[in-house]
C-alpha cells in the first residue's frame, strides 16, 4: 500500500510516518510538507531507513513539496496532520479559521485529480474533516477524520487504572466533538463484556473526575511537553490498520451525518462507524441514554457553530 502524509515534519506527522514505516502492508510513504520543512523530511527519510533496517524492513520513501500534490493520486490513503497547531491561549474556533485555508487547498487540489482516502488530523478535527469533504467533493465515505477515537483511548486508559483491570480488558468509546464536549458512553463501557455499571467499585467511580482528565488530555501533553504525537500516531494506526485489512471495526471517527442518527444532519462530528478497505463502510445507529443524547446534542449544536463560522473561508 502507498500511503501520502502531507504535514509528514510536524510532531504528529512524523511519529505516524516512523509507526507505518514498520508496518508491512505498507511499501512507499510520501512525506509530504512546504519547501521551508524540506530537509528536515529528507533527514527523517534516512532515519527512518536506518531504524527499519534494525528490523530488516523495507519500505520505499519519498519527499515531497506540498506545491505540488499529483504523488498523492497514488495513494489509498492520505493522512492529513498539516496545519498550526493549537497553542496558548487561542481558541479551537481561532485555529479553525487559521487552519480551513490549508485544509481547502489542499482538499481542492486532490479532489480535482486524486482518488485517495482523506484522513483528516488537522484540528479543530470535525470541522476540518468537514471541510476536506466539501471541497474535495469526494463521497463521504472517503473522507473522514481521527474524531474522539484518540478521547476512546484516553477513556480506556483512565477506565482500566481505576478499575485496575487489564487495558486490553476494556472496550469503551467517547463520541462527539473532539473538544471540551464530548461524551463518553459509560452505557457502551465495559470489563471482559461486563457492563462497568455492574462492578462494585462503579458506585464510587469519580465520573466528572475522570471525564475532565479525559477532556484536558491534549492540554495536559501540549503544556508538559508542547504537544501530543506518539497517542494520535498510534490511534491513526488503528485505523490505517482496519483499512489495509478490511478489518471492519466499530471505531469512532468523525464522519459527515446525514441523518443516520435520529435524524442529524450536516455536521462531521465523532460516531461509531464501520472502517474497512471501502473507507466509512457505514455509521452504527447507536443506542444512547437520555443524559448522553441530550449532551450529544449539544455537541453537535457547538460543532455546526464552528462549521458556520468557517465554511465559506
Ligand atoms: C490531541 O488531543 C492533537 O488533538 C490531538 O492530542
Amino acid at each position: 500500500m502507498e500511503i501520502s502524509i502531507i504535514g509528514a515534519s510536524g510532531k504528529i506527522g512524523t511519529a505516524i510516518s516512523v509507526l507505518l514505516a514498520k508496518e508491512k502492508y505498507v511499501r512507499h510513504i510520501n512525506l509530504i510538507s512546504r519547501e521551508k520543512s524540506l530537509d528536515k523530511l529528507k533527514g527523517l527519510k534516512l532515519d527512518i531507513y536506518d531504524a527499519i533496517a534494525a528490523e530488516e524492513l523495507d519500505v520505499e520513501i519519498s519527499v515531497h513539496d506540498e506545491k505540488d500534490l499529483s504523488v498523492v493520486c497514488n495513494s489509498k490513503i492520505t493522512i492529513i496532520p498539516a496545519g498550526a497547531p493549537r497553542t496558548g491561549d487561542m481558541t479551537r474556533l481561532d485555529l479553525a479559521k487559521k487552519n480551513a485555508g490549508i485544509v481547502k487547498r489542499y482538499a481542492k487540489d486532490i479532489g480535482k485529480t486524486c482518488d485517495t482516502k482523506l484522513f483528516m488530523i488537522t484540528n479543530p478535527v470535525d470541522v476540518m474533516t468537514h471541510k476536506a469533504l466539501i471541497e474535495s467533493g469526494y463521497d463521504k465515505s472517503q473522507v473522514f477524520g481521527l474524531g474522539t477515537h484518540l478521547d476512546s483511548m484516553r477513556f480506556k486508559v483512565a477506565i482500566a487504572k481505576y478499575f485496575n483491570a487489564h487495558i486490553g480488558d476494556v472496550r469503551t468509546r467517547i463520541i462527539g466533538e473532539h473538544g471540551d464536549s464530548m461524551v463518553p458512553l459509560i452505557s457502551s463501557t465495559a470489563i471482559g463484556g461486563i457492563p462497568i455499571t455492574r462492578l462494585p467499585e462503579y458506585k464510587d467511580f469519580p465520573y466528572n473526575e475522570v471525564v475532565d482528565f479525559v477532556k484536558n488530555g491534549g492540554k495536559r501533553i501540549i503544556q508538559l511537553k508542547g504537544g501530543s504525537e506518539y497517542g494520535p500516531a498510534s490511534a491513526v494506526l488503528n485505523v490505517v490498520r482496519c483499512i489495509a485489512n478490511d478489518n471492519k471495526k466499530y471505531l469512532t471517527l468523525s464522519t459527515y451525518l446525514d441523518g443516520e442518527l435520529d435524524g442529524i444532519k450536516d455536521v462531521c462530528i465523532g460516531v461509531p462507524v464501520v472502517i474497512g478497505k471501502k473507507g466509512i463502510e457505514r455509521i452504527v445507529p447507536i443506542e444512547l441514554d437520555e443524559k448522553e443524547f441530550n449532551d450529544f446534542k449539544k455537541s453537535v449544536e457547538i460543532v455546526k457553530r464552528y462549521w458556520n463560522e468557517v465554511k465559506g473561508i
